[in-house]
């Protein structure tokens, strides 16, 4: 077998232990006698895998015990608008966004199709090297809610702390979810796409206060013939994420992938081995001019490293270069350019370090 270092910012490596235990279970799983996409998600089995991914994932957050989890489909992109309409639909009411690259600027523009929402601080013109202060933040008095992205997959910056603002906090966790232990009980909603730190794609987590809850149903009484039963927050904790046919497979996997950060120790060693790939990876960007960090010092993300070059063309050797020596999907966004390394839970000090070495090499061939 020859697996490759992979810097994939989503989907993207997953622990080699789930995806052996995947592969039993796609053909086999339990004593069910067929396979974990063969079993129906209203079977005990499928129950019991449910109620387990939920419980673990209470377990590492810390979720309250008045939150509700859910599981839900259509991606974090989904959520832009499906939080909107349950938590502004009911009376236009008015929310704020921090926007902080290309995620946040899509979950305003969602918003906006329903709601009075606009940014309470934008870093367009700052190119998204920074995040802003608390005292930047400009938060109407009467906003339902702030959003604000927690770790910025482009830009590679990253919230070292959680915003304090008087209105309740919304948060897209998608690219740093479960890889540091976070305040839970300091957001009223919180949300990440599986396919970065907890799985493959198709699954969402969703994590509702009480009153993220309460709004939603306010909202739905609210609206003649109430919210579509799809993007009906209600519907989804009154079904237990399963109004239709949950994503079983992407359900199990994020399991199992819950089940591999309770044995790594949680979220507090997570974070610990977290910290220390991306300080490795700063070390060596920072050691000589060559390098160029896309972001400021003290905002710089731990999961998405973001550098450029010199030139473009010696981008692209790098990429070319990397892959041919086994450093797989190094190339940044292509709305951003450069070069990023994704360091989720899920990649290793070794590929950091071998990474490490390759950059060296390359720059005293071409610096
Ligand atoms: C921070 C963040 N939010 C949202 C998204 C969109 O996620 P999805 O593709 O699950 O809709 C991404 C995708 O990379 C992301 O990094």
């Amino acid at each position: 077998m020859s697996r490759c270092h992979n810097f994939s910012a989503g989907p993207a490596a997953l622990p080699l232990p789930v995806l052996h235990e995947l592969q039993a279970a796609l053909v086999e799983f339990g004593d069910t006698g067929a396979g974990i996409m063969e079993i129906s998600h209203r079977s005990k089995p499928f129950e019991a895998v449910l109620a387990s991914a939920e419980a673990r994932l209470r377990r590492l957050m810390a979720i309250p015990d008045d939150y509700v989890v859910l599981f839900l489909q259509g991606g974090a992109s989904l959520q832009f608008y499906m939080l909107a309409l349950n938590l502004l639909g009911d009376e236009g009411a008015a929310a704020d966004y921090v926007v902080t690259g290309t995620w946040a600027s899509k979950a305003l523009q969602e918003a906006r199709r329903v709601g009075d929402a606009r940014a309470a601080w934008e870093g367009k013109a700052v190119e998204y090297r920074r995040l802003p202060t608390d005292q930047e933040l400009t938060v109407r008095e009467g906003a339902r809610y702030l959003h604000y992205t927690t770790n910025n997959t482009i830009y590679g910056t990253q919230f070292h702390r959680t915003p304090k603002v008087s209105v309740p906090l919304v948060a897209d966790m998608s690219s740093d979810i479960c890889s540091r232990p976070v305040d839970t009980a300091a957001h009223d909603l919180i949300y990440a796409g599986a396919q970065k730190n907890l799985g493959p794609s198709g699954v969402t987590a969703v994590i509702l206060s009480p009153w993220a809850q309460s709004q939603s149903r306010q909202t739905a009484k609210a609206l003649p013939g109430g919210l579509p039963a799809m993007l009906d927050y209600g519907v989804a904790v009154d079904n237990t994420s399963m109004y239709n046919t949950p994503n079983t497979f992407g359900i199990f996997a994020l399991e199992r992938v819950l089940a591999w950060l309770e044995g790594q120790g949680g979220l507090s060693a997570m974070e610990a081995v977290n910290r220390q790939k991306a300080e490795r990876l700063y070390a060596e960007i920072d050691r000589s001019g060559f390098w160029r960090p896309r972001a400021d010092k003290a905002d710089r993300s731990w999961m998405n490293v973001a550098w450029r070059l010199p030139t473009e063309e010696l981008e692209a050797r790098f990429v070319k270069e990397a892959s041919a020596a086994g450093l797989k999907e190094l190339k940044g966004h292509r709305s951003a350019g450069g070069i990023r390394a994704s360091l989720y839970n899920a990649t290793g000090l070794d590929a950091v370090d071998a990474l490490v070495g390759f950059m060296r090499e390359f720059e005293r061939n071409n610096g």
